[in-house]
């Protein structure tokens, strides 16, 4: 995880943002022994899904999501299905919920040190990128005097990541919730990144929750990707208010249409054994995992 991030600062001074960027090198790099590119569980398989002997089909359901998806997305974080928007992994989450929030040259606060794709999604989007620095020597905490005077400057959209990626930083519910609260009072949307969330639940004991209940103006993002290990199904979505979840919507006609049918039912069969991806994620937390990514969560989750 730690490879994967770079601050705002570093960002701009590229300019342009021609390069190909961190997600380029992690594809491409010569494979090393002490691999830091990936930041999640290793890869399950179909039989840790129960899904060895499944049909896969080929039919899309649904005109923006497998009905199925959507009910079972929206009840595990108990807001109505209009709401919850299935997309292709938390990477085009990233990139839907920017675009549809922002307009060009709108000011945007992304935490610094910021996971590269998203920086540069917002380069692209023709967003003015502000940083939220997250100091090392305050953990990378996220402050809230670094919010508010971004709000002041004007900016339309947060973006934040939790946990934080580099740093694996937890930011709480009550926190976040204030968050939420600055960017409704300033009329701005906070878009939160959880792909690593539940690690504070399955392991730390802490509450389940998503920002995505915190606020009409939240968009939280999230994937099968790093607790589960389903990255190559590319299941991922997003939960925003309605107005927001329909531009989301309009967005995916413009780049997938549809998602993958196959991936869509893996996903719902993979929702179906959630509690065996739980355990075999607990069991990777606890037994596997050596060295840097145990300390990773160790380290700066509350105890
Ligand atoms: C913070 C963050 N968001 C999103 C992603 C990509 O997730 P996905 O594989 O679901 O597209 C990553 C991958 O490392 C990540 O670290």
């Amino acid at each position: 995880m730690c490879r994967e991030s770079v601050t705002v600062k570093e960002v701009l001074r590229f300019g342009k943002m021609t390069g190909n960027g961190y997600l380029h090198w992690a594809k491409v790099h010569r494979r090393v022994q002490y691999e830091l590119t990936n930041s999640g569980v290793p890869s399950a398989s179909l039989n840790d899904i129960g899904a060895s002997s499944i049909p896969v089909d080929l039919v899309v359901q649904g005109p923006y999501g497998h009905p199925s998806l959507i009910e079972r997305i929206a009840g595990i974080y108990a807001v109505d299905e209009s709401r919850v928007v299935p997309i292709m992994g938390a990477s085009s989450g990233i990139f839907l919920s920017l675009g549809a929030t922002i307009a060009r040259g709108d000011p945007v606060a992304l935490e610094s040190p910021c996971y590269d794709p998203a920086v540069r999604a917002a380069r692209f989007l023709g967003a003015d990128i502000l940083p939220i620095v997250r100091e090392p020597n305050k953990r990378f905490r996220v402050q809230l005097h670094e919010i508010e005077s971004q709000l002041k400057a004007g900016v339309r959209a947060v973006f934040l990541t939790n946990l934080h990626n580099p740093s694996g930083q937890f930011t709480d519910r009550e926190t976040m919730r204030e968050i939420a609260h600055l960017c409704l009072r300033r009329n701005a949307t906070l878009i939160v990144d959880e792909v690593y969330l539940d690690a504070a639940h399955l392991n730390l004991g802490q509450p389940r929750w998503s920002a995505a209940r915190l606020g009409d103006n939240v968009v939280a993002i999230n994937s099968l990707t790093k607790i589960h290990g389903l990255g190559g199904i590319r299941a991922g979505w997003i939960v925003a208010n309605k107005a927001t979840a329909n531009r989301v919507r309009q967005l995916v006609n413009l780049i997938n249409g549809d998602n993958p049918a196959p991936s869509e039912g893996l996903a719902l069969q993979a929702f179906s054994r959630l509690a065996v991806l739980e355990e075999r994620f607990r069991r990777f937390y606890r037994v596997r995992v050596p060295g840097i990514f145990a300390t990773f969560f160790r380290k700066l989750l509350p105890h």
